[in-house]
């Protein structure tokens, strides 16, 4: 089966002893994971170290990065490099938030030398995509994705493909209690590996992890999770309390 996660973003939330605290409960509770799910946790930059010590020995629970930068070293007053990131023994990174699109102005072009540079290295990118409301009312939906995995992605060959997980995040459901229903999400992934099989082929593009995000909570995860092409979720406001996230965890497939 295809990798099925259970991704959370932090964002820029919480105090490192409320951080600390909220792990210690997610961990406490059980949660037994099977070897094609897994367990990610995107947190501040000055948590990862941490994080990566609650969560080592816990079965497929992984730290990630929430942004990396493009370039290997030098003078980039406050950025953070992927080999930064992997001698923290961090080897995920969340790439092309919408958040990061909009407020830091980051473009398909520059992301596709993100996802290069952390595949060269052997870290495991998340790469977020999906359309703001206008390109939604316009049913345009499809194209616009498939046009930022086209400049993004399509670069890459197949082998480095397949080593990218995609997120879903249709940027009307981020943060705004709006999730998109079941058959939405199911549609837009289904899309997104249609596109991913047109470049690849049916192979490749079937063992593409592709989660959905936006409002997704303890309520309607199992209904989302349960979706043909949805492979699990990437979390905002949900993952910030434990028996949300937790019950989010369970409802991987
Ligand atoms: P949300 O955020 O779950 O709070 O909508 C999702 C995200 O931005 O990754």
């Amino acid at each position: 089966m295809r990798a099925q996660i259970a991704a959370a973003n932090w964002k820029m939330n919480l105090t490192l002893k409320q951080g600390e605290e909220l792990l210690d409960a997610i961990i406490s509770q059980p949660t037994q994971l099977q070897s094609h799910q897994s367990a990610v946790f995107a947190i501040p930059f000055p948590y990862l170290t941490m994080a990566q010590q609650k969560l080592s020995g816990k079965y497929q629970y992984f730290v990630a990065a929430q942004n990396c930068h493009n370039k290997k070293s030098g003078a980039y007053t406050g950025e953070t490099s992927v080999e930064m990131l992997q001698s923290l023994g961090v080897n995920y990174v969340v790439l092309g938030h919408s958040e990061r699109r909009e407020y830091f102005l980051e473009s398909n072009q520059f992301l596709a030398e993100k996802l290069d540079i952390c595949l060269a290295n052997g870290m495991h990118p998340i790469f977020c995509c999906g359309e703001p409301l206008q390109i939604r009312e316009a049913n345009t939906q499809n194209e616009f994705v498939a046009k930022q995995l086209e400049e993004s992605l399509y670069h890459l060959s197949a082998d480095e493909v397949q080593k990218v997980v995609i997120a879903y995040e249709p940027i009307w459901a981020i943060g705004t209690g709006k999730t998109a229903s079941s058959a939405q999400a199911q549609e837009m992934h289904a899309s997104i590996r249609s596109s991913l099989a047109g470049k690849y082929g049916d192979e490749v593009a079937a063992k593409i992890s592709i989660l959905y995000g936006g409002s997704v909570k303890a309520a309607n995860a199992v209904e989302l999770f349960a979706q043909p092409d949805v492979d699990g979720g990437l979390v905002g406001g949900a993952s910030l309390l434990a028996d949300e996230f937790v019950a989010i965890i369970k409802a991987l497939k």
